[in-house]
C-alpha cells in the first residue's frame, strides 16, 4: 500500500483552510506588460483563473506602457513627455486605446483557456491633467473615481473583471492613464484585501539596494516582507543614492505598494512574474515568493514595561484560576521582564506573551494569554506570530509551548505535537510530571524556508 506524504496532505488542508478564510475577498492584479510575453505567463492566468474560481474576487488591472510604445513607434507618432508621463496627444489616443484594449484581450484569451468570464470595461472615471506648467498634457488623465457598483456587478457575476489603462470622462473622452494609479484607486475603492504587483525583475533584494539591517531577508537575499515604516525608510537611502528622477522600477513598486498600504490594503505583493507559481506560493506560504508590505499590525505590541506587571497578573489570573496558565509571581515576571511583550489598546494591556530561550537554538512560547473580553480579535495569534518573528530574528531554529488545554489552538496555527525528550535538557529537567502539559512545537527552518506553512500566522485578521 501507498504511504501518504504528509506534507502534502497539510498543503491541501492549509490551501482550504486559507480559501474559506477569503473566500469572497477581493484582490486586485497589477500584471506588467512584459509578464504577458514571458512563458510563465499561462501558468500566471491558470492560477488566477483557479483562485476566481474558488470564490475569490479576482480583479486586474493590466499594464501596457511597453506596448503602447511599440504601436506609437509602428505608427511613427512620436511622443512628449513631463517628467516620467507621457503626454498623450489627440492624435495618439486611438492607437494608445488600440494597445491598452489588445493587452487586455491577452488576458482575456489566458483566462478563456481556463472557461473563466471576464469583462473588459470602462470601469474608471477619469478627469484630463489640463495645462501643466505650460504644457497642455491633452488626453493624459488621472483617476477622477472606479466605477465599484459596476465591478461588483461583474464580480457577483462570477467574472473578472479587466481594467485597461484608459479612464473616460462623463462626457466620454478618453484618457490614457497609468495602471499603477488604477490599480492603487481600485483597490482602495473596493476594499481589496490585497494587492499584487506583478512584473518580469527580480524584485528588492540586498545587493542592489540599501536594506536596513534588522530588515528580515531571505535565504537568496530577498526581501520577505516590509512595514510601511520601513517602506519609507528604503525608499528615503536609495532615492538619495540614485539621485532625482531615477525610474528604477522596483523602487517605483515599492512607492505603490506604500501608497496602497496607506489607503488600507492590509496585505501588498510585489512578485516576478516570470516565476511559475509565484503567486500561489505568496498566498499559501509565510515567507512567500517576494516582497510583501503589511500594514504593521504589530505596532500595537510592545515590549512589557514595569508599569504593566499588575495589568498583566490581573489578566492571567483567571486563567491560572482554570489551570491554563501557570501562576507567575511580579518578581518572576519582572527577572524575565525582557521576554515579554503584550498588546495594547487605547493604552491598556489586552494580551500578553512571552519568548524564553533555553538554549540548544530552541526557545519557549508561553504566558501568552488574551483578555476574555476581547478574544477571537486575533490578539492572541499576533502575539505568537510576533514571538516567532523574534525567534526566527534571534537565530532560534524551533520555539515550543507548553500547554494543558489549548492544544488545539497551537496545531491550528501550524504547531505539531512531540514529547519531552525533544525539549532542551534544562526544560527537560523542569517539566512538571504532575502538570503533564502536553508539548507542541514550531520548526523554524521549515518556517523560514516556507516548507511548513504557517498560513494560519501570515494572515491573521
Ligand atoms: C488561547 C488564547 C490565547 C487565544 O486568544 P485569542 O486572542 O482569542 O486568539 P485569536 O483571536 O487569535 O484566535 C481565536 C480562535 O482560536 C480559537 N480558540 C481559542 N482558544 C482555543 C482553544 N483553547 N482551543 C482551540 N481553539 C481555540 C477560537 O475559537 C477562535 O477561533 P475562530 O478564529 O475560528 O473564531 C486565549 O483563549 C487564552 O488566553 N487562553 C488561556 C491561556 C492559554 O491557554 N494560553 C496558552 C498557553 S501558553
Amino acid at each position: 500500500m501507498t504511504k501518504t506524504s504528509l506534507p502534502s496532505v497539510d498543503l491541501i488542508r492549509e490551501a482550504f483552510h486559507y480559501q474559506s478564510r477569503f473566500d469572497g475577498s477581493t484582490m486586485v492584479f497589477k500584471i506588467d506588460f512584459p509578464v504577458t510575453q514571458d512563458p510563465a505567463f499561462s501558468y500566471l492566468m491558470k492560477d488566477l483563473a483557479l483562485l476566481a474560481r474558488t470564490g475569490f474576487r479576482v480583479v486586474i488591472v493590466p499594464g501596457a506602457k511597453e506596448r503602447i510604445d511599440a504601436v506609437l513607434q509602428e505608427y511613427r507618432i512620436v511622443s512628449q513627455y513631463r517628467g516620467e508621463s507621457r503626454i498623450t496627444t489627440a492624435a495618439a489616443i486611438p492607437f494608445v486605446e488600440m494597445a491598452a484594449f489588445d493587452v487586455a484581450t491577452r488576458f482575456i484569451t489566458g483566462l478563456s483557456a481556463d472557461r473563466v468570464d471576464a469583462v473588459i470595461g470602462n470601469f474608471v472615471r477619469a478627469r484630463g491633467l489640463g495645462v501643466c506648467e505650460g504644457l497642455d498634457m491633452e488626453n493624459t488623465g488621472t483617476v477622477d473615481r472606479i466605477l465599484t457598483d459596476s465591478i461588483q456587478r461583474v464580480l457577483h457575476l462570477g467574472m473578472v473583471p479587466i481594467l485597461p489603462c484608459i479612464g473616460w470622462s462623463p462626457s466620454g473622452k478618453p484618457y490614457n492613464v497609468p495602471s499603477d494609479e488604477i490599480a492603487l484607486a481600485a483597490s482602495g475603492a473596493l476594499g481589496a484585501v490585497k494587492l499584487f504587483i506583478i512584473s518580469v525583475h527580480e524584485g528588492l533584494r540586498t545587493g542592489a539596494y540599501a536594506i536596513p539591517k534588522h530588515i528580515e531577508v531571505g535565504a537568496t537575499g530577498r526581501i520577505v516582507r516590509l512595514t510601511p515604516l520601513e517602506v519609507e525608510a528604503i525608499l528615503e537611502t536609495n532615492e538619495l543614492l540614485q539621485g532625482p528622477g531615477i525610474q528604477d522600477r522596483p523602487l517605483q513598486e515599492l512607492r505603490l505598494a506604500l501608497h496602497a498600504s496607506k489607503a488600507g490594503v492590509e496585505r501588498v505583493h510585489i512578485i516576478d512574474g516570470r516565476e511559475e507559481g509565484a503567486v500561489l506560493r505568496e498566498l499559501f506560504s509565510n515567507l512567500g515568493a517576494g516582497t510583501m508590505v503589511y500594514a504593521d499590525e504589530y505596532e500595537a505590541i510592545r515590549p512589557l514595561k514595569t508599569a504593566d506587571i499588575p495589568g498583566i497578573l490581573r489578566l492571567m489570573e483567571p486563567l491560572v484560576q482554570q489551570g491554563n496558565l501557570v501562576r507567575r509571581t511580579p518578581k518572576q515576571i519582572q527577572e524575565k521582564r525582557g521576554d515579554y511583550v503584550v498588546f495594547e489598546i487605547d493604552g491598556s494591556v489586552h494580551a500578553c506573551g512571552a519568548l524564553h530561550h533555553w538554549g540548544e537554538g530552541q526557545g519557549e512560547i508561553a504566558a501568552v494569554a488574551t483578555d476574555p473580553a476581547y478574544t477571537d480579535m486575533g490578539l492572541g495569534r499576533r502575539i505568537v506570530r510576533y514571538l516567532i518573528d523574534r525567534a526566527i530574528k534571534q537565530d532560534l531554529h524551533r520555539v515550543f509551548v507548553l500547554t494543558t488545554h489549548t492544544h488545539d489552538w497551537f496545531e491550528f496555527l501550524g504547531f505539531t505535537e512531540c514529547g519531552v525528550e525533544s525539549l532542551p535538557e534544562c526544560r527537560r529537567k523542569q517539566y512538571d510530571r504532575i502538570r503533564k502539559s502536553k508539548i507542541f512545537a514550531l520548526d523554524l527552518v521549515a518556517v523560514i524556508e516556507g516548507t511548513v506553512l504557517a498560513i494560519n500566522l501570515s494572515d491573521a485578521p
